[in-house]
């Protein structure tokens, strides 16, 4: 066995007990949740409407510091939400990395609009301040109601950029790019739920962030998903976008635009809720085992990817960068024939048929990454 992929397997065997399968994360329930689901059974209120979602959206914006959070059927349904209330439509282009999961540019697609692949930073993996300013510098086009793309003609309707695995991007920096242009910014959190940077949560920092709570995420209610602002009135159009549009009224039905039904169902945010009581508890274990990953990599000329100096990082997935894609793919390969679950980080969405003519830039950095990291279990140990 090629000695870097028996270093990770010893590595990972030395921090969970049993000789078995071990996963990349697997969820931990050790809370209310089944005293929360009894209660929300027995209450009968199952579905989108009841107190563990109004609890839910409570606790989220209190973690976040933002005035209200709204609870939704998963992190897709939230960046969807988000670029509909932003207005993106199909006549407009959405700035965002190649570098991520298939769902940030799915959402952007589900409105028309065209993604345009930014590069990102190869420390941080998410969209890169630098290649972002290049771009706009070239291609944008300053008008009063905001950016157009020299090349096509057609409004940049926003800019989403993906916190990698719960590394903090530069989102300060792109803050103030995306201001200078006029071009509303949404932060992809969803894998990124307690993660900051300068002491600020992730996901409060554009104009809308969004959430993921699907099973494979540190907290998770099955399914789900959410959005916050720092600005009320965004969440308040955002419940009433993810409520079919309907109009408040005791008995009619009255809706004035096309919405959606993307509403969380109590049922699951009674597991979130207990799932959100020990999400701190979570992190700190995560961020031990991190630290125990670190310290062995590092003893074995190993590059352990770790947080940047002013952020803290949830640990969602840990990952180790590769010299390059040879040593990958044989530590892909040897791992998990040992049983232990590694994964690469995802392709570029311009490598997938359905991206394939995206405008893009150069990508170095994103295509030096697809090349080199791997994905190892980090789920909480208890
Ligand atoms: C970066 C990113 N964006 C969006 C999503 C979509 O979330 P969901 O699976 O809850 O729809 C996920 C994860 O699944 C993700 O990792």
């Amino acid at each position: 066995m090629a000695e870097s992929a028996r270093m990770i397997v010893e590595m990972v065997r030395s921090q969970f007990t049993g000789p078995g399968f071990i996963p990349l994360h697997a969820p931990t329930f050790a809370g209310n949740e089944k005293k929360y689901l009894n209660e929300c059974i027995d209450s009968t209120f199952v579905s989108s409407v009841g107190a563990f979602v109004d609890q839910f959206e409570q606790q989220l914006a209190d973690l976040t510091g933002t005035p209200k959070s709204v609870a939704v059927v998963n992190g897709t349904a939230a960046l969807h939400s988000a670029l509909v209330l932003l207005g993106v439509d199909h006549n407009q282009e959405v700035l965002t990395q190649a570098l991520t999961f298939v769902a940030t540019t799915n959402a952007i697609t589900y409105c028309g609009a065209k993604p345009v692949f930014i590069d990102v930073d190869r420390d941080t993996m998410g969209l890169s301040p630098k290649a972002l300013t290049d771009f706009l510098n070239e291609f944008g086009d300053k008008c009063e109601d905001g950016t157009y793309n020299k090349q096509t003609q057609k409004k940049i309707g926003a800019c989403v950029v993906m916190h990698t695995f719960g590394f903090a991007a530069r989102i300060e920096e792109l803050v103030s790019i995306c201001t200078e242009w006029n071009i509303p910014l949404i932060e992809d959190a969803a894998e990124a739920i307690g993660s900051s940077s300068n002491g600020k949560p992730l996901g409060s920092f554009g104009e809308i962030g969004t959430f993921s709570f699907n099973g494979n995420k540190i907290i998770t209610s099955g399914g789900g998903g959410a959005l916050v602002s720092p600005k009320l009135e965004w969440m308040v159009k955002a419940k009433y976008l993810t409520t079919t549009a309907k109009q408040p009224h005791a008995y009619e039905f009255v809706h004035d635009q096309i919405g959606y039904n993307y509403r969380m169902p109590n049922l699951n945010a009674a597991l979130l809720c207990a799932q959100m009581e020990q999400l701190e508890g979570f992190i700190e274990k995560k961020r031990k085992l991190a630290l125990a990953y670190k310290q062995a990599c590092e003893a074995n000329n190993l590059h352990f990817r770790w947080e940047r100096e002013n952020t803290r990082a949830n640990f969602w997935l840990m990952c180790i960068e590769t010299a390059d894609k040879a040593e990958r793919d044989e530590i892909l390969k040897i791992t998990n024939e040992q049983q232990v679950m590694t994964r690469p980080i995802w392709r570029l969405m311009y490598k997938l048929p359905m991206f394939a003519d995206c405008q893009r830039d150069h990508q170095t950095n994103a295509e030096y990454l697809e090349d080199r990291i791997i994905n190892i279990p980090s789920s909480v140990i208890l």
